[in-house]
């Protein structure tokens, strides 16, 4: 597990299923309860890495194909976990990532067609033994969820019938999901499913008591002492 004792939560899951407002939410609660909390992302979340993230985010890393982009996830991700992770989780830091390993399994690895011993030498060069302490998967259908991301960037809110192009989207997108749950399947005790469906509301009580059950929290709502 991750490096002790403070406790480190990951978010997945597709397009358009809200996870960053529920990590924000999650913050919040957790502030209330007086715990120290880090919101981060990937790529990106380190100085570093956040420099890799615009190279990858750009498209400027597209031209020299999946393997060279699954590297500069990896480099970024190794960045992000040496210089930011690893000592707020040594401090007793909650830290809470938008995204981490599993998007690169799912991304580079099931969509993207790199053979798995690859994902799997730069996963472990780049988390270094920093596993999640419990990595939440937002499960949404893909249609749903590119739905929302759309009506979301064209402010319109009617919904016409998928193009060619959104149809095939609409195959990798639904792909991608079955990966996360393929993931979730695979390691129980690492995921938990969350139905991305539900309102704002449902989502964010189950989430929190999802992490809090992973919390050393007294009845007064403050962390224990370990002594
Ligand atoms: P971002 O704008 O942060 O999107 P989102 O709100 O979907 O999390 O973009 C991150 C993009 O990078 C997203 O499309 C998923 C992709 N990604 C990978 O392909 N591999 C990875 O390892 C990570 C962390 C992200």
């Amino acid at each position: 597990m991750s490096a002790a004792p403070g406790l480190f939560v990951t978010f997945e899951g597709g397009e358009g299923a809200g996870k960053s407002t529920q990590i924000r939410l999650l913050a919040a609660a957790l502030r209330e309860r007086g715990l120290t909390v880090l919101m981060t992302r990937e790529p990106g979340g380190s100085k570093g890495a956040e420099a890799v993230r615009h190279v990858l985010l750009s498209g400027a890393a597209e031209p020299y194909g999946i393997r060279m982009e699954a590297v500069l996830f990896a480099a970024a991700r190794s960045d992000h976990v040496e210089q930011v992770i690893r000592p707020a989780l040594a401090a007793g830091t909650v830290v809470l990532c938008d995204r981490f390993m599993d998007s690169s399994r799912v991304y580079q690895g099931i969509t993207g067609n790199l053979e798995q011993p690859f994902i799997e030498a730069l996963e472990r060069v780049a988390i270094n033994g920093v596993v999640p302490d419990c990595t939440i998967i937002f499960d949404l259908p893909a249609a749903i969820g590119l739905e929302r991301a759309r009506k979301r960037s064209s402010g319109s809110g009617e919904s016409a019938e998928p193009d060619r192009f959104e149809k095939e989207e609409l195959e990798t997108h639904e792909k991608r999901r079955e990966a996360f749950l393929d993931i979730a399947e695979r390691e129980p005790l690492r995921c938990r499913v969350v139905d991305a469906t539900e309102t704002q509301e449902v989502i964010a009580a189950q989430v929190l008591s999802l992490v809090e059950t992973l919390l050393p929290i007294t009845a007064e709502g403050r962390p224990e002492q370990v002594s």
